[in-house]
C-alpha cells in the first residue's frame, strides 16, 4: 500500500509512520508536513534516504503540491493539524485556516482522484460531559464543541462526511480522546508535567483539577488507525478511547509525581482554561466490530512516557522554552480579560 500521511512529524503521525513500517514494512510512505512549531523533523530521521519514504515540507493548504501527491497514493491519513487548544485560544483563525480550509483542500484532491481517505480527529467535537456524570461519548453523540480547536475540528469532520454524501469519497473518521506518550510536545498536560518535574520546576494545574479526562497511550490509538484503514466500513466514524474513564486532571498528577518520587509541594494551581471541557469515550464499536482494544493501561504507560522524556532531554529543550513563552504571553492574555 501506498499512504499519504500529514503532519508525519507531529506527535501522533511520528508514532504512526513508526508502527505502520514496524507492521507493513514494504509499504511506502509521503510525510506531508509544514513543520510548524509542533513538529520535530529529527523525529524520522532515520528513515530518511529509504526508498519506500519520502519527505515532503509543505502545506496541506498547497493545492498545487498536494495534488500529485495525493494522485500518487492509495490513502491519505490525515493527521495535520492545529491541535492545541490554548494556542486556539490566542489564535482561533489559524485554526480555521488549517483544520478546516486545510483539510478542504485534502478532500478535494483526494475526490479529484477519487482515493481513500481517513480522517483524524478528537472527542472534543462532542462538549463536555457534566461532573458527576457517568456518560461517555459515542459515535451517535450530537457535536456540541467549546474551544476554537474543537469547532475547527467539528467542521472538518462535518466537511470529511459530506465529501461522501455528496461525492461518495471512501472515507472514515475517527474521534479518539487524550493521546499520551513519546514525543508529544511538551507544550500538553503530560510531558509539560514530567518535563517540568525533571527540571525541578513546579507543575502547572489548571482551576481545581476536577477536570476529567480518558487518556489513551498513543501506540493504542495508531494501532486503532491502523485497524480502521485495514478493515474499518467505508462512511463510518469510530470513537476510540483509553481503559480507564474519568480521570480527573488532579489524580493523574498525584499519580506522575508519586511515580518520579515528587511530593505534592510541587503541584501550582494555576487559572483555569475557559471553557474548560470533560470527556470519556466509549469504545464498544470499533471493540464488537473491528475487534480493537487498548493495551496499555495508565499506569505502564505513565511508567514508560517517564522513562522516555528522562531519556530524550535533549529532544524537548527547544520546544519546552518556545511553550513556557506561549503560557506566559497567555496569562497575561488572561490577566487582560478577567
Ligand atoms: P501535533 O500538534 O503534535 O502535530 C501536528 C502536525 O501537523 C505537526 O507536525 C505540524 O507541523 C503539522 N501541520 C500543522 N499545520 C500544517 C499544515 N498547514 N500543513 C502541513 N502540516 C501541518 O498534533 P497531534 O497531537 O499529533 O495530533 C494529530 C491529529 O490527531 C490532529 O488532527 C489532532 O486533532 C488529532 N487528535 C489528537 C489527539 C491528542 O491527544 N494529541 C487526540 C485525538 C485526536
Ligand atoms: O481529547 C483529545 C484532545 O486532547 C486532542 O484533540 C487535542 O489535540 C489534545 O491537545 C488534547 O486536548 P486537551 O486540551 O485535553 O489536552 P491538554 O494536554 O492541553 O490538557 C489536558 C488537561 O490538563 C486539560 O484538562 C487541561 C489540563 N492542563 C493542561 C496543561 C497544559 C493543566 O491542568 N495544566 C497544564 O499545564
Amino acid at each position: 500500500m501506498k499512504l499519504l500521511i500529514t503532519g508525519g512529524l507531529g506527535f501522533i503521525g511520528t508514532n504512526f509512520i513508526r508502527h505502520w513500517f514496524s507492521v507493513h514494512p514494504s509499504d511506502s510512505i509521503i510525510n506531508l508536513d509544514k513543520i510548524t512549531y509542533a513538529a520535530n523533523p529529527k523525529n524520522l530521521i532515520e528513515f530518511e534516504g529509504k526508498n519506500n519514504y519520502r519527505f515532503v515540507k509543505g502545506d496541506i493548504l498547497d493545492t498545487d503540491l498536494v495534488d500529485p501527491l495525493v494522485s500518487q497514493v492509495d490513502v491519505i491519513v490525515h493527521f495535520a493539524a492545529e491541535s492545541h487548544v490554548d494556542r486556539s485560544i490566542d489564535d482561533p483563525l489559524l485554526f480555521v485556516r488549517t483544520n478546516v480550509l486545510g483539510t478542504y483542500t485534502l478532500l478535494n484532491a483526494a475526490h479529484k482522484y477519487q482515493k481513500r481517505f481517513h480522517h483524524v480527529s478528537t472527542d472534543e467535537v462532542f462538549g463536555s460531559i457534566p461532573f458527576d456524570s457517568d456518560e461517555q461519548f459515542n459515535e451517535l453523540t450530537p457535536y456540541d464543541p467549546s474551544s476554537p480547536y474543537s469547532a475547527s475540528k467539528a467542521a472538518s469532520d462535518h466537511f470529511v462526511r459530506s465529501f461522501h454524501k455528496t461525492f461518495g469519497l471512501p472515507i472514515t473518521i475517527s474521534n479518539c480522546s487524550n493521546n499520551y506518550g513519546p514525543y508529544q510536545h511538551p507544550e500538553k498536560m503530560i510531558p509539560r508535567t514530567i518535563t517540568n518535574l525533571l527540571a525541578g520546576e513546579k507543575i502547572k494545574v489548571y482551576g481545581q483539577g476536577d477536570n476529567f479526562r480518558d487518556w489513551l497511550h498513543v501506540k493504542d490509538h495508531c494501532r486503532a488507525i491502523e485497524t480502521i484503514i485495514l478493515h474499518g466500513k467505508i462512511g463510518e466514524t469510530y470513537c476510540i478511547g483509553g481503559l480507564k474513564k474519568g480521570t480527573a486532571n488532579i489524580d493523574l498528577v498525584k499519580n506522575i509525581l508519586s511515580l518520579m518520587g515528587k511530593d505534592e509541594s510541587f503541584i501550582e494551581y494555576v487559572p483555569d482554561r475557559p471553557a474548560h471541557d470533560n470527556y470519556a469515550v466509549n469504545w464498544n464499536k470499533i471493540h464488537q466490530e473491528l475487534g480493537w482494544e487498548p493495551q496499555y493501561t495508565l499506569d505502564t504507560g505513565l511508567r514508560q512516557t517517564i522513562d522516555w522524556y528522562q531519556k530524550h532531554q535533549d529532544w524537548y529543550q527547544d520546544s519546552k522554552k518556545e511553550a513556557e513563552i506561549f503560557y506566559q504571553k497567555l496569562a497575561d492574555y488572561k490577566n487582560i480579560h478577567k
